[in-house]
């Protein structure tokens, strides 16, 4: 985040109550009601899960204990039999929601599609036979890598509904990066599509997956199913790659869900961290699908009569919690969006939000900054007055975004809620509900009842009101991440060792930077460590560095995040080079080139700067303080006497 923004949010005094009207029909109508149920929470905390675990959700047999807790490793609802699509489809089929549209899909180029909840299910269903034919099993892993498309809600259901795990790949990312994560994950086999649509052109995906998977290098991975979208030229291998569209002709659409144990894994989501490979995130079935459900429920105010849309990438954890498995699990219309705004049509998601009337619009911050930076003509031209609530999520969003999005997209109605989480939550930790609670443009507010989020210090001892410190949550909650994917030793040293435990208390360390204000809001700074947020898409720096010096031409690199506008952060490459190597721009463009073929587009770092040497501690450790400094044209300032060589920071600074 810039310094103006920091300054702008510490000054930020403005209060924005829910309308009457609002707070009137919302599931929770009062600060009151919201205290209330806190307390509640608060006082027996498994109680309070318990409750809610019998009321929202659907059990093929009730557990025996609801929370066991050996630090840091929790089980819920432990004894339970429960399946999460059982919860998002059948269950609905019982009641009038069969025929009410479960997922409605705006696909490129022009494209749409209306599933209701029964053909959802018929679909699903389908999918699920399909895999029990090519063997996948209970237990097993199986990759998904699609573009935005009914397919991908329906390939993860179809997994959930047999017991097999799905690991889904960002259809951004590249072959290198979809190979380690199937070999990671072990997965048995891989759906993906010919390609999918982005801004205006086809892009491969299939072409993708026999790269990630040529000479065998992910010897797991048995089958390939494959569904049609672009119709673009691919290569299938015969007994590895099957057509979803030829194999789900004359497949039974009966597939009864398979009761799975409340702590069988249900999914693998990779995320950057600040060491290492990307890890693999396990969320586990019931707790996972208690609290989707009822954050969902809750925090967007969901009515049987609403149409949400979340604008998030299903290769995400948004697009897991809040497009797939939450709306769906409480019987909602959730909308699908295979497009994004480009020169051809700008203004194409007020487009969507006035054609199926969208009462409930999910985005995050980068996309509302990209929105201004476009102009207020294009929403003003649309009807949005369909609009009810907004939501943000992803990073932190600035006064004056909020502001823009509450008074052009909201019409000064619609409540927001700034929804502070991360792919190891599960779901939404720390914000507004809407009908509740007051909102302050630039803040998520207060935590989700049930939630125990705190600002401390590296001590674990609350940090006054308004100082700084760290974000973490004091107990355990039902989505919380259950370990890192074969690498238990890795979840405790990430999330629980950074923070002592204090009575007996471990605490989760988030990674986020916070402070909290008199009336208890958080303010969320961004991270604290080597992870930089690029238009809401977290990344590792160390991953960064890894493609770069993969390179020949490169000798050390250190890659540091420098305040964006639009995007938030912006990555700076500072590059050291192999002796017969020299800098030019052609070797600049190469290298940005090999980024995005080692991890994907979206790690294109802005700008690559060479330099004779990195500036280092005497224990060799590179500083990156200065090197942020430097990369935002900051002066260099604080100690710098640790610095081994200081005539590196002046050949840098002349650089600059
Ligand atoms: O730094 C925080 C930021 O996004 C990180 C989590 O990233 P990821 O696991 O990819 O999940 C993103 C979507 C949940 C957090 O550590 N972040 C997320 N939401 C907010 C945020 N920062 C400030 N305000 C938010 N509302």
């Amino acid at each position: 985040m810039s310094q103006v923004t920091i300054e702008s949010i510490l000054q930020e005094k403005r209060l924005f109550p829910p309308s009457a009207e609002f707070s009137q029909s919302a599931h929770i109508k009062s600060l009151a009601e919201y205290q209330q149920i806190c307390a509640r929470a608060q006082a027996d905390p498994q109680k309070f899960w318990a409750e809610l675990a019998e009321q929202e959700l659907h059990w093929f047999q009730k557990w025996t204990t609801v929370l066991d807790w050996q630090p840091p490793f929790a089980k819920w609802f432990e004894g339970g039999k429960i399946n999460i699509s059982y919860n998002c489809l059948d269950r609905h089929l019982a009641t009038w929601r069969k025929n009410k549209a479960a997922l409605i899909w705006e696909g490129e180029p022009g494209d749409s599609r209306t599933l209701t909840y029964a053909q959802l299910h018929r679909e699903v269903c389908q999918m699920a036979n399909v895999l029990k034919q090519l063997g996948v099993q209970k237990g097993d892993r199986v990759g998904i890598y699609l573009p935005m498309i009914p397919e991908a809600a329906i390939a993860m259901l179809a997994c959930a509904r047999i017991g097999a795990a799905h690991t889904v790949v960002f259809g951004g990312f590249s072959a290198e990066a979809l190979r380690d994560r199937l070999v990671d994950g072990q997965a048995k086999l891989v759906i993906t599509a010919d390609g999918g649509w982005r801004k205006d052109t086809a892009v491969p995906l299939k072409a993708q997956v026999d790269k990630a998977l040529a000479d065998g290098s992910v010897p797991t991975v048995k089958d390939v199913l494959v569904v049609r979208r672009t119709a673009q030229q691919i290569q299938m291998e015969p007994g590895r790659d099957h057509w979803w569209h030829d194999l789900q002709q004359g497949v039974s659409a009966n597939c009864p869900a398979e009761p799975m144990d409340s702590e069988d894994l249900l999914f693998i989501l990779y995320t950057s961290g600040s060491t290492g490979k990307p890890k693999g995130v396990v969320h586990t079935t019931a707790g996972y699908n208690l609290y989707t459900h009822i954050t969902t429920k809750w925090i967007f105010d969901l009515q049987d009569t609403d149409v949400y849309w979340c604008t998030a990438d299903i290769g995400w954890i948004t697009g897991h919690s809040y497009i797939v498995y939450g709306p769906l699990s409480n019987g909602a219309t959730t909308l699908m969006y295979e497009g994004a705004p480009r020169p051809s049509n700008p203004g194409c998601m007020w487009d969507v939000i006035e054609k199926h009337g969208v009462n409930i619009f999910y985005t995050a911050p980068t996309a509302i900054r990209a929105f201004i930076k476009m102009g207020e003509h294009l929403p003003n031209a649309r009807n949005l007055s369909s609009l009810r609530l907004l939501g943000t999520v992803g990073e932190p969003i600035n006064p004056e975004a909020w502001m823009w999005y509450y008074r052009i997209i909201g019409g000064e109605r619609c409540p927001i809620v700034d929804t502070w989480w991360q792919t190891e939550t599960g779901g939404i930790m720390v914000t507004p509900l809407p009908g509740a609670i007051a909102t302050k443009p630039g803040s998520a507010t207060l935590p989700f009842p049930g939630i125990i989020a705190d600002v401390v210090d590296l001590e674990g001892n609350n940090v006054p009101a308004n100082e700084g410190g760290y974000l973490a949550v004091r107990h355990p909650w039902p989505g919380m991440m259950r370990t890192v994917f074969g690498d238990p030793d890795r979840f405790r040293r990430t999330y629980w060792e950074h923070i002592p435990p204090k009575d007996g208390q471990y605490t989760y360390f988030a990674g986020d930077g916070a402070r909290r204000d008199e009336d208890g809001y958080f303010w969320v700074m961004g991270r604290v460590d080597d992870v930089i947020n690029v238009a809401g898409h977290r990344l590792g720096t160390m991953e960064i560095e890894s493609a770069l010096v993969s390179h020949p031409a490169v000798a050390e690199a250190a890659v540091v995040g420098k305040p964006d506008d639009l995007k938030g952060e912006e990555i700076v490459a500072f590059v050291t080079l192999e002796g017969t190597f020299d800098p030019s721009e052609e070797l600049n463009k190469e290298l940005k080139k090999h980024v995005v073929q080692e991890i994907g587009a979206i790690a294109r770092p802005g700008e690559i700067r060479f330099t004779e040497a990195l500036p280092k501690t005497r224990s060799g450790k590179i500083m990156r303080r200065l090197l942020r400094s430097l990369a935002s044209g900051q002066e260099v300032s604080g100690d710098t006497s640790t610095l081994e060589d200081r005539s590196v920071l002046d050949k840098l600074r002349e650089g600059t």
